[in-house]
């Protein structure tokens, strides 16, 4: 099969896609996948060149994030709900590939009206972006929210998920048309530039000197967002797309009378597996009443463009989630449902 396989680290844009890589073995509890279409994530860059913090022993198949259904070929492990030609999406290493065995119980059922483009980006952003607001911040409807690079992947699913959760948002981002983006696509009330000096005072103003009740922050940009949180506010440290691992002077969290809360999705499974499902079940009501949805960039990658698509991800371009679409043939699965 066509896979991304790496036998050494390198940056991405010096891979090549194999033509004959091996065809997955499925373990115990895993299921063969047809990946129809995957997510790229920052990540993917990182654990290219071995700088990430869970790196598979050589050789790998790049790519984390999938869509697709359950292969005709694939066992069906004692307990699992699916059958063959089930639409899937979830988590699975090697996802920049024709197939890959996962586990069935990091999979879920794509939910109706969804197609497997949209699908593909959603196991790591809305649990994220879900727990971050309602878990960690407890966000309340009519409070203020910031929600830094609200035109990112994790930012545009806070963005819509405070927003049906009745908070007021102010989004930032850091050029025209990611400003555009955040309202238009993604309902911000507002969005702010903030690779302006003095970004802040804009937010001051629209929340008229209160300042905002939550920061969702995945950029590493805290401490600056500081100059406009409210009195009790909640600062929420999701990541650090911008590179630097934020240090921080507790002094202002004493002056402020604030709460910095960290928040770290993927350990979940770990420290509190029965949380899981009940994130997950409140997300599906959420996407299946319509009240958010899945926003994907506007250019869509073949399978062979992964590097390219990486590449972009990297230079900042991209707004959304960013997918390669390995197979066609689904494409009109949406209006079949
Ligand atoms: N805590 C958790 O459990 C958890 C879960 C998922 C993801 N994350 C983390 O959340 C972060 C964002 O993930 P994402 O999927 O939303 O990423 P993304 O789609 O690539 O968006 C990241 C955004 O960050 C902004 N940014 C600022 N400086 C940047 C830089 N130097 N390089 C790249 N982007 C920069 C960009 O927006 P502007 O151009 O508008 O500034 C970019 O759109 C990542 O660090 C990820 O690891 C954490």
């Amino acid at each position: 099969m066509k896979a991304f396989v790496l036998n050494s680290y390198a940056h991405p844009s010096k891979l090549a896609l194999a033509q004959d890589a091996p065809e997955p073995t499925p373990g115990p509890n895993e299921v063969i996948v047809e990946i129809y279409s995957a997510a790229l994530n920052f990540f993917d860059i990182l654990q290219a060149q071995g700088k990430y913090q869970s790196q598979p022993p050589f050789p790998f198949v790049l790519g984390a994030e999938l869509a697709g259904r359950i292969a005709k070929h694939s066992p069906i492990p004692k307990g699992c709900p699916f059958k063959a030609g089930d639409r899937v999406f979830g988590q699975a290493q090697g996802c920049y590939a024709e197939r890959v065995a996962t586990d069935y119980r990091v999979l879920h059922p794509v939910p109706k009206g969804m197609s497997l483009d949209e699908a593909a980006g959603l196991y790591v952003t809305w649990p994220t972006s879900y727990e971050g607001l309602v878990g960690r911040a407890e966000l309340k409807a009519g409070e203020w929210v910031l929600v830094t690079a609200g035109a990112g992947g994790v930012g545009l699913a806070a963005v819509q998920i405070a927003k049906a959760l009745g908070a007021k948002v102010i989004a930032t981002a850091g050029s025209p048309e990611k400003l555009e983006v955040c309202k238009r696509v993604g309902g911000a009330d507002y969005a702010v530039d903030y690779t302006k000096e003095g970004w802040q005072k804009e937010v001051l103003k629209i929340t008229k000197g209160k300042g905002v009740d939550v920061i969702y922050d995945p950029v590493g940009r805290i401490r600056e967002s500081l100059k406009c949180i409210s009195w009790k506010g909640r600062a929420i440290v999701v990541g650090f797309a911008g590179g630097e691992i934020e240090k921080l002077p507790l002094n202002l969290v004493l002056l402020k009378n604030i709460s910095i809360v960290g928040l770290h999705w993927g350990a979940y499974e770990k420290f509190e597996p029965p949380h899981v499902p009940k994130v997950w079940k409140e997300l599906f009501d959420l996407f299946e009443s319509g009240r958010v949805k899945p926003i994907n960039y506007d250019k869509v990658w073949k399978l062979e463009e992964v590097p390219a698509g990486l590449g972009s991800l990297e230079k900042r371009e991209t707004w959304g989630k960013a997918v390669v679409r390995v197979r066609e043939d689904d494409l009109d699965q949406k209006a079949k449902l």
